[in-house]
Order: C-alpha cells, then sequence, then structure tokens
C-alpha cells in the first residue's frame, strides 16, 4: 500500500486527463491516472485520498462504451466525476443521463451556484465555466442534490455530500474555467481533506530511498542520449548510487555539431559521473550504405543502436538494472483507452526501444513525472540550465534530416549548415519561444553562380517551428533579416551548399522532421 498521499484519476479517453493531474499536483497533491476499468482491489492497494473520474469521448449511450468498477464507489473516498465522469456516475447510481436536444454544449457558458458548499465553497455563485459535452444528467440519481446549473445543463453540478460524491458536467481544469483550481483545491482539500505539501524536494528523497533499497550492492547500467529526460535520470540515480551507477553514452556518428564535446565535457567535468562513449558511427553509416526510404534508415538506425548498446552493455559485468528516462505521458499513451495513435506516422526511437532479452531489470524513475516537471527536477538536482532547456532532438538524428542516403561528405555539410542556422536564431530568439529549429540537407542539386563561375550545389532548408507538445505545430514567422543572414552565412561559409530555403509548412499536414 502507498504511504504517501496520492490522488488517482480514472482516464476515461479524455484528452484532459493529464491536464486534471498536473492541476492536482500544483496544488501540492501527488496524483496518478489510472485506468477507468480499474478493479476495487487494485485501487486499494494504491489507497488514493480521494478519486476524479475524467471526462472522455464516449457517450454512455455508445455500446462498448468506458466503463468502471461500480465498487469503487463504495470504498468511501470521495469522488469527484468530470463531464462524462459525471455522467457515469448518474449511470451507475441510477439517475438519468439523456441526448443533448440540438447537439449538446461547447464553449463558454455561466453557471448560477444554488447551494455553495464542498467544491464550490466561498466562490461566487456565478461562475464562467468551459462545457464540451454531448448528453447531459436529466435526474440526479437518489441521495444527490443540485448544485448548479445552466439554462441549457439545469444539473450542471450535483453532490451526494454524505457520500463525498461530486460531478459537474463542466471541465475545471482548462483555463476557460477561471474559478477551475479553485473548484479543484475545494474537492482535495475541503471535501477529501487532503493535507497536500507534495514537493520536488520530497520526490528527490523518496526516490534516492526507493533506488537505494531497490539496488543494493548491484550495478545500474543508464543510457545517456544527452537529452533532458535521460540525464535528468542519470543525475537522480546518481545522486542515489553514486559510481554503482555507469552510464553509456552512444555516438551513432549522426549528432549535431559539438554534441559529443558538449555532453562529454557536461559529465565528466559539470556534473561528474560514471560515463563512457561508444564510438559506433562508422557503425551506423555502414549499415545505413544505399538506404534512402525513411522508415527503413529509422528502422535500421533503431536496431544497429540496439546492438551497440547490448554489446556496451554487455562489458559491463554483472549489471543487473538497466535505467531509462521513460517520462509519464509515454506510460500514459501506451495506457489509454482509446488505445493511443491509430496508425504510425513514424517509428520513434529511443532507449525505449529496447528488447526484453536484455535480461536487465529496469529502473524508470521519472515515469510519475510531466515534461515541465522533469525540469524543475533537474535544476533541483543541479543540472545545467542550458540542458534543461535543450530542444528535442529524435533518436535518428541527423539520420532524418538529410535527406535520402546518410554519407560522411552530406553529414559534414549539413552539420556545418545546421550550426550556423542554430547560432542565428539562438541570437534572434532570446526568449526560447521557438519550439525547434534546424537544418535539412535536401538530395536536389541546382545550378548558382559564384564569382562568375557557374555552381551546381546542394540545397539547405531552415526548419524552425512553434508548437506546445509536437502535436501541433506552425512555422516560426523569423523576421526576412534573420533568414538572410543565415542565407548569406551558410552559402559563404559552408562549402557545397548554393541555396537556402525556408520552410512554410505546419503540421499537419506536414510533421516537423522531413523524414
Ligand atoms: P514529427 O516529425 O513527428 O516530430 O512532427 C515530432 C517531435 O518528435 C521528435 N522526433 C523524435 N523524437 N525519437 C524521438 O525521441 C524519434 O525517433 C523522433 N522523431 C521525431 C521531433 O524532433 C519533434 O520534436
Amino acid at each position: 500500500m502507498k504511504e504517501i498521499e496520492m490522488v488517482a484519476v480514472f482516464d476515461f479517453g479524455s484528452q484532459y486527463a493529464q491536464l486534471i493531474a498536473r492541476r492536482i499536483r500544483e496544488l501540492g497533491v501527488y496524483c496518478e491516472i489510472v485506468r477507468h476499468d480499474i478493479t476495487q482491489d487494485e485501487l486499494g492497494r494504491l489507497n488514493p485520498a480521494a478519486i476524479i473520474l475524467s471526462g472522455g469521448p464516449s457517450s454512455v449511450f455508445e455500446s462498448g462504451h468506458p466503463r468502471m468498477d461500480r465498487r469503487v464507489l463504495d470504498m468511501g473516498i470521495p469522488v469527484l466525476g468530470i463531464c462524462y465522469g459525471m455522467q457515469i456516475l448518474a449511470r451507475i447510481m441510477e439517475g438519468t443521463v439523456e441526448k443533448g436536444k440540438g447537439g449538446g454544449e461547447y464553449g463558454p457558458a455561466r453557471i448560477t451556484v444554488k447551494s455553495p458548499i464542498g467544491i464550490f465553497a466561498d466562490l461566487p455563485s456565478r461562475l464562467a465555466v468551459w462545457m464540451s459535452h454531448g448528453d447531459h444528467v436529466t435526474q440526479a440519481p437518489e441521495g444527490f442534490s443540485v448544485l448548479a446549473g445552466t439554462s441549457a445543463c439545469p444539473i450542471a453540478a450535483m453532490a451526494n455530500s454524505d457520500k463525498k460524491i461530486y460531478g459537474i458536467q463542466f471541465h475545471p481544469e482548462v483555463v476557460h474555467t477561471p474559478k477551475g483550481l479553485d473548484i479543484i483545491r475545494n474537492f482535495l482539500f475541503n471535501v477529501a481533506s487532503c493535507k497536500g505539501g507534495w514537493t520536488m524536494g520530497k520526490f528527490i528523497d523518496e526516490s534516492v530511498t526507493r533506488i537505494r533499497d531497490l539496488v543494493g550492492d548491484d550495478t545500474v547500467i543508464c543510457g545517456l542520449s544527452g537529452g533532458v529526460d535521460s540525464s535528468v535520470a542519470a543525475a537522480l540515480i546518481h545522486r542515489a548510487i553514486g559510481d554503482q551507477m555507469k552510464a553509456i553514452f552512444v555516438d551513432n556518428g549522426l549528432l549535431r555539431a559539438g554534441e559529443v564535446e558538449e555532453v562529454h565535457t557536461l559529465f565528466t567535468k559539470e556534473y561528474p559521473l560514471n560515463f563512457r562513449i561508444v564510438d559506433a558511427g562508422e557503425r551506423f553509416i555502414t549499415a545505413l550504405k544505399g538506404v534512402t526510404d525513411p522508415e527503413t534508415k529509422r528502422k535500421i538506425i533503431g536496431k544497429t543502436f540496439i546492438d551497440v548498446f547490448s554489446d556496451a552493455a554487455d562489458d559491463v559485468h554483472g549489471a543487473k538494472f538497466l535505467a531509462q528516462g521513460t517520462l509519464y505521458p509515454d506510460i500514459i499513451e501506451s495506457r489509454s483507452p482509446s488505445g493511443g495513435p491509430s496508425s504510425t506516422i513514424k517509428s520513434h526511437h529511443n532507449v525505449g526501444g529496447l528488447p526484453e532479452d536484455l535480461q536487465f531489470e529496469l529502473i524508470e524513475p521519472l515515469k510519475e513525472l510531466f515534461k515541465d516537471e522533469v525540469r524543475i527536477l533537474g535544476k533541483e538536482l543541479g543540472l545545467p540550465k542550458k540542458l534543461l532547456n535543450r530542444q528535442p532532438f529524435p533518436g535518428p538524428g541527423l539520420g532524418v534530416r538529410l535527406i535520402g542516403e546518410v554519407t560522411e561528405e552530406d553529414l559534414a555539410i549539413l552539420r556545418n549548415a545546421d550550426l550556423i542556422a542554430r547560432e542565428e536564431i539562438e541570437r534572434y530568439d532570446k526568449k526560447q519561444e521557438i519550439w525547434q529549429f534546424f537544418a535539412v540537407l535536401l538530395p536536389v542539386k541546382s545550378v548558382g553562380v559564384m564569382g562568375d563561375e557557374r555552381t551546381y550545389a546542394n540545397v539547405v532548408a531552415i526548419r524552425a517551428v512553434t508548437s506546445l507538445d509536437a502535436m501541433t505545430a506552425d512555422w516560426a514567422r523569423i523576421p526576412y533579416d534573420v533568414l538572410g543572414l543565415i542565407s548569406s552565412r551558410i552559402i559563404n561559409e559552408v562549402a557545397g551548399v548554393n541555396r537556402v530555403v525556408y520552410d512554410i509548412s505546419s503540421k499537419p499536414p506536414s510533421t516537423i522532421e522531413w523524414e
């Protein structure tokens, strides 16, 4: 049974389940997202102080709609059902749910609070909220009273105060419900009597104890990519067990200019760890020889990485554990009731793709955290800001930014052009508003003229996008002057390039990377 105070968010497939979890943690309460059909026994082992039922895209009128173990409602744990979560509560407890007339209610609405108790304590009687529902509750279950409503949705909130079960039709987790955080706060602290006080410092202390107990005198190997997640995982494990962790960094020859040196300096001087670089550039280039298809390239890079890493791990005799920087969203995706994305757009690869027959036990110390929490953790562990603010860089590296066959010569051209693009955009983008920026080398040659001479040379594309989560992205409106400077510097300083173009495509329909 868990000793720390935790809240369980039942995931009914809402795109907002993670946001609910974030809000709870912002309020200083530790929280985990669990499957909607978690059994009473499984939940009992987690021992949550409160339960939140998320919304979801389904309707209780669809066959096979996501359900929950109704015995959970008899455990005496306070429950807050949001949107679909409220409807499922009403269904189970024999209230009435109906399809909305006129197709439902989407967008801003104002509720009138009739009973300012529980989740509405100390809040105004008129509240702006965000609605997004087709069905709604038309009769609250027995024992429930109606707390708030709108003209379109007379039962916008209901409660059984004795059982501490609440249902709300609107979404308190989104910013468009300005008092939403107060409603969640009321539920956690007034209704569920949570104590709060969960901090990153506590997380570090608990993790260090847990890792020490688990590892004992054994050895852990850790795949370091130089990115934020694996670096923070390594730093945390190092805090726990010091040199019993051996970090391995695979130089696949597809890294950006200066990257190997940066990672080397970081982990030997600035943040010294038991750290080793495996130089495998040749092995990757050889494996990629003659290959032009993007998916085949990705698969080859992924497989070669696994082979190289396995060989290196074999050299660490007696290692029992393998550490990875897996984050919470990676795990939730595979747990989602909707089963995650329906089609593979690109085969993403990172250390997460290692085969099970590596015969290590996994340690994933960040698997309960979100990306921004990992950055905060890294800061508390003393990792440099420069590392923590690093842009995402794809596992297959420059291999997917060099379109067509990967050769040493073209890699050198791309590296130099990319360095210039990064230098100039970094100089311009002081507030770090651009999500990612880089150069792409195209498999096209074009005619140019340099000093009266005809040239027939490579074309480089510059890609810079704004984004919040990489799921969607827009091309960054970089000033012409900055683009002009990048173009003239690349053409003048990088031999073999006579043309630079700027990519003005959004995602979708394009993707951020070109391959
Ligand atoms: P796309 O190109 O799919 O990229 O729009 C979305 C984000 O994912 C990054 N990316 C990867 N990250 N392994 C990774 O860890 C990969 O194989 C990979 N491919 C793309 C990309 O840089 C962008 O941030």
